[in-house]
């Protein structure tokens, strides 16, 4: 089966001229379908600069890193945005929006799903919301 996620030689680095840091060097690795991976590493070290990478969070500089088999370097914003909807992302902080209700937040990420309807999307959103124990935070208003 191939890996889900397949990086050779990746180098990162961040700032320029004097400034410049590398921070990631001569990463290989891959990630087989299933597998279940610990980063562990001290802070600073690089594991969040390495999760963005593979998420299609941040460009890529050198090396190959495959996701799906697409290969994210030199890939355009477009085609990053295509990735990214096919990548669950869990931040270190939660980006939860403070103006929105429970049941909106949740919502926000279904509207990538356009074939559902916003009915759909909201019914989606409450079963999401009551499968981790967190119902009793849908306003009734919303039922
Ligand atoms: N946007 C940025 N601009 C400049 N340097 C950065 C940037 N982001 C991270 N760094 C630097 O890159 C290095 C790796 O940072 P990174 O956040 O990837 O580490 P980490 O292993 O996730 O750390 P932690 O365990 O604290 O979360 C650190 O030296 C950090 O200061
Ligand atoms: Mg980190």
């Amino acid at each position: 089966m191939e890996p889900v996620v397949s990086i050779r030689h990746l180098n990162h680095a961040f700032g320029k001229g004097q400034l410049r840091r590398p921070v990631l060097k001569d990463i290989s690795l891959d990630l087989n379908p299933g597998e279940i991976v610990i980063l562990m590493g001290p802070s600073g070290s690089g594991k969040t600069t390495l999760l963005t990478l593979i998420g299609a969070l941040r460009s890529q500089q050198e090396g190959s890193l495959k996701f799906l088999d697409q290969e994210l370097l030199g890939a355009s914003k477009k085609k990053l945005v295509q990735l990214r909807q096919q990548i669950g992302f869990i931040f270190q902080s939660h980006n939860l929006l403070d103006c929105l209700t429970a049941q909106e937040n949740v919502r926000m990420s279904l509207k990538l799903h356009t074939h559902l309807t916003l009915e759909e999307r909201k019914w989606r959103a409450i079963a999401i919301l009551e499968s981790v124990g967190l119902g009793e935070h849908i306003p009734l208003l919303s039922l």
